[in-house]
């Protein structure tokens, strides 16, 4: 009988999964699957003659075997690609990384050759590609590898929480951090200074950008990896979660000429992305866009993008004062931090460019203040600042497990409800399914609160007022509180009222 040899591109893209196949066994006897369709099980073999194999399979399924000749290496590989790394358990790996690595000191000073080569031990290589194949699978936005006295933890931060997985043996501790840094281009013989690096790889067939920080504490080094994957980008200002009136607003605002436009939250809560959205909103041939950044995120494209770098000198203060001779006629200065850089984004704003730049400040009202704390002229201040945006994310109750419930009396009292009103309302949350990870929760959404600034709030600024009193006078003319806005979301059914008070503080 004639078997027809077959090209490396035959090979399956995904694994044909029969239950109890050992990868051992497709090793050894040097076959791999190529498809299953009704009985029969097509397998590319390096000895298409051998009926040992071949009638094992066929006793051990009652499947047919037609068998083709395939390269040893090819097979090989495609065992690798396909029932490697990626279709092992973390559970898996770890138990052979642990028979198959004896000597690893945790501590101290074992010389860098040594690590090096535990490092591209292939055990340690394949639990590390598992975590962080894991890690993107979870849509996690963080995996933190962290040395405690007796532990060597590993966590994903999914959804904006930090979730325990299966933790490698404390002893692999340095080998697994000095992969991940050898992988990031980072020095593994420094072990005391912190370091930051960067890398991209290619997981399940599309690109994903890794920001890797290390930092020396008690136990050793704590790693983490930022996943910036561009598939969580939501590119999409209407699916934000902005209120409707707000949109309209926002919409409006980002469509003026010149002036400032502020994002203001805590580290995480969406600032970069409603302003990423916004750019890709009002991206257009005829406007000319220049971003300085710490760093850059993800590349926006028809955007110029810079990154800023402290360390050569690049600051935000002086690259921002070089991008105005750029003539752009919109500007992203990724946070304002100092009263130089606010002053010369405040002047780029006077000139005739529209400028988005983040705070780190808790609300609308209190970008404000920390502004003229900073040392910037009110009366500057007034005449360029269009509007601020304070953002929060909340999770969004799991759809798979969601459930009417009836919150209790102290959450409802958090609301301000009457108990009239509290009947008219069908209260959410998620009973916890294999879908969530039994949190009750899958994804986010945003929460906002919009201060435009109008003449009164204007004169508040120019008289230096507190943050109550400009939050009060916003509140009179019917500003939604970032509370508020949460509250809408559970009277929606979007989220839970624990939720909204986790992310929020008292108005
Ligand atoms: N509107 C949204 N809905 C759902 N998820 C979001 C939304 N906005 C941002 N995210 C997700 O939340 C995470 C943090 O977002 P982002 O980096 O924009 O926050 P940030 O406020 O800029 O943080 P930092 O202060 O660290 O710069 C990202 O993983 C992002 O995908
Ligand atoms: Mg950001
Ligand atoms: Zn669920």
């Amino acid at each position: 009988m004639e078997i027809r040899p077959i090209s490396y591109q035959e090979y399956p893209k995904e694994p044909v999964m029969i239950d109890n196949l050992s990868t051992k066994f497709m090793k050894q006897s040097r076959f791999v699957p190529l498809s299953l369709i009704r009985d029969t099980l097509r397998l590319a073999m390096a000895d298409p003659e051998d009926s040992h194999t071949i009638d094992a399979l066929k006793f051990a399924y009652s499947l047919n075997i037609e068998a083709y000749q395939g390269k040893a290496e090819d097979i090989l590989e495609a065992i690798e690609r396909l029932y490697g790394a990626g279709s092992q358990s973390i559970e898996t790996i770890i138990e052979e990384a642990d028979k198959d690595i004896y000597e690893i000191a945790v501590d101290g000073d074992e010389d860098v050759d040594h690590l090096r080569d535990l490092a591209s031990e292939a055990p340690i290589i394949r639990l590390v590609n598992r975590l962080i194949l894991n890690a993107v699978e979870m849509k996690a936005s963080d995996i933190h590898f962290e040395p405690f006295e007796n532990e060597f933890k590993v966590r994903y931060r999914i959804d904006g929480v930090l979730n325990d997985i299966e933790s490698p043996p404390a002893r692999l501790q340095a080998a697994v951090i000095s992969r991940v840094k050898i992988m990031s281009k980072l020095d593994i013989a420094e072990r005391r200074l912190p370091q930051d690096g960067r890398i991209k790889l290619k997981i399940a067939d599309k690109e994903i950008d890794f920001r890797v920080s290390t930092i020396p504490t008690l136990f050793g080094e704590s790693l983490v990896m930022r996943i910036l994957d561009r598939d969580t980008l939501i590119l999409d200002l209407q699916k934000l979660g902005f209120p409707r009136d707000v949109f309209a607003r926002y919409i409006e605002l980002i469509t003026q000429p010149y002036g400032m436009v502020l994002v203001t939250g805590p580290t995480g809560s969406g600032k970069t992305s409603t302003l990423y959205t916004t750019l890709a909103k009002i991206n257009a041939p005829e406007n000319k866009i220049i971003t300085l950044e710490d760093p850059v995120e993800y590349q926006l494209r028809g955007v110029n993008q810079i990154q800023v770098s402290p360390k050569i000198g690049l600051t935000f203060a002086g690259g921002l004062r070089a991008i105005v001779r750029q003539d752009p006629d919109i500007i992203l200065v990724g946070e304002i931090r100092d009263r130089e850089t606010a002053e010369i984004a405040i002047q780029s704003a006077l000139t005739g460019h529209l400028l988005f730049s983040t705070l780190h400040t808790n609300d609308s009202a209190g970008a404000i203040t920390r502004l003229l704390d900073m040392g910037v002229e009110n009366f500057l201040l007034s005449s360029t600042l269009l509007g601020i945006l304070a953002q929060r994310l909340v999770r969004v109750i799991c759809p798979h497990c969601k459930t009417q419930v009836a919150p209790d009396e102290k959450l409802l009292r958090s609301m301000n409800l009457s108990p009239g009103e509290a009947a008219n309302i069908r209260f959410f949350s998620g009973e916890g399914c294999e879908t969530c990870r039994s949190t009750g929760f899958r994804g986010r959404t945003a929460i906002f609160e919009y201060l435009p600034v109008d003449d009164d709030i204007r004169r508040e600024i120019i008289e230096q007022a507190s943050t109550e009193k400009i939050k009060k006078t916003a509140i009179r003319k019917g500003f939604a509180t970032l509370r508020q806005d949460g509250w809408r979301k559970v009277r929606e059914g979007v989220t839970t009222i624990s939720e909204v008070l986790r992310v929020t503080l008292e108005i």
